[in-house]
């Protein structure tokens, strides 16, 4: 199968800190969902980060390993290269400007876009998500932290990215608003054939929409494969979906969510 991402052998240190990534290896097959999942502080960000080209300005470096998009190595250049290239993402905490509007924050996310396409994108973000376009002249810190993570996500989506990659989509949010959020993802890329990198602490929710996923435990991947072998794998049944035994899965869900 053809992949939009390959990150091989990659290593991240921060400074004045170990290493935060050592050899992880990924790939991300063109049109398909891919997992990233692991506990608080296992390396998640930091990968988002190698691969959107934003290490440096958290004080982070590459010391081994390679990126590639659609085969190109891509290690080393800016983050604004690398949404020409077809990249975009929805960095954790989501990042919306709270005193701009609907409208302009997703004018943000079309500002690479010629003229005459940014009113057929904008239209599509709001069948998306109709409710960004109930909203559109309000504040962006007035809406609900579900419309906050739809307008993050229609802020990078607006520009047609081939990768996206969403940090974090579901912390803090009622599952409801988190499984119809997927859902749109879903539509996305049957209509757009968007490949998508999601990382997530929910392992239960990634794993009902994902195609493939990889579990990273202190910077290294722990277990990979297809969504279905990692949701029966015993690693994430005691580690991450929690035993049904001791604790209802909406308690962990929970649980998570407030972390
Ligand atoms: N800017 C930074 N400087 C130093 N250490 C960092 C920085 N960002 C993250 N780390 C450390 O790197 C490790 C991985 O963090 P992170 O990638 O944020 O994990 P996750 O996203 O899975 O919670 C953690 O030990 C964290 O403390
Ligand atoms: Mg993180």
């Amino acid at each position: 199968m053809e992949t939009i991402l390959e990150v091989k052998g990659l290593s991240v240190g921060y400074a004045r800190k170990g290493l935060a990534l050592e050899d992880v290896s990924l790939s991300v097959p063109k049109g398909s969902i891919v997992a990233l999942l692991g506990a608080n502080g296992a390396g998640k960000t930091t990968l988002i980060r190698a691969v959107t080209g934003l290490l440096s300005l958290h004080h982070g470096h590459v010391t081994g390993g390679s990126i590639n998009l659609d085969g190109q190595p891509i290690q080393g250049q800016p983050a604004h290269k690398l949404v020409r290239m077809g990249m975009a993402q929805v960095p954790e905490g989501r990042l919306i400007f709270k005193q701009l509007n609907v409208e302009d924050n997703l004018a943000v996310g079309a500002a690479l876009l010629p003229r005459s396409k940014v009113k057929e994108r904008l239209e599509a973000v709001y069948e998306l998500f109709p409710r960004l376009q109930e909203r559109r002249k309000q504040a962006a810190g007035w809406l609900s932290g579900g419309e906050q993570q739809m307008l993050a996500l229609g802020r990078a989506l607006i520009a047609s990215p081939r990768l996206l990659l969403v940090d974090e989509l579901s912390l803090g949010l009622a599952p409801l608003i988190v499984e119809a959020i997927y859902k749109q993802l879903i539509v996305v890329g049957r209509t757009l054939g968007t490949s998508m990198l999601i990382v997530e602490q929910n392992a239960r929710i990634a794993l009902e929409f994902a195609a493939t996923a990889y579990v990273i435990e202190r910077g290294r991947i722990a277990l990979s494969g297809t969504a279905e072998e990692v949701a029966s794998s015993d690693l994430i049944k005691e580690s991450y979906l929690g035993s049904a035994r001791k604790q209802p899965a909406a308690a962990v869900m929970v649980e998570r969510a407030q972390t």
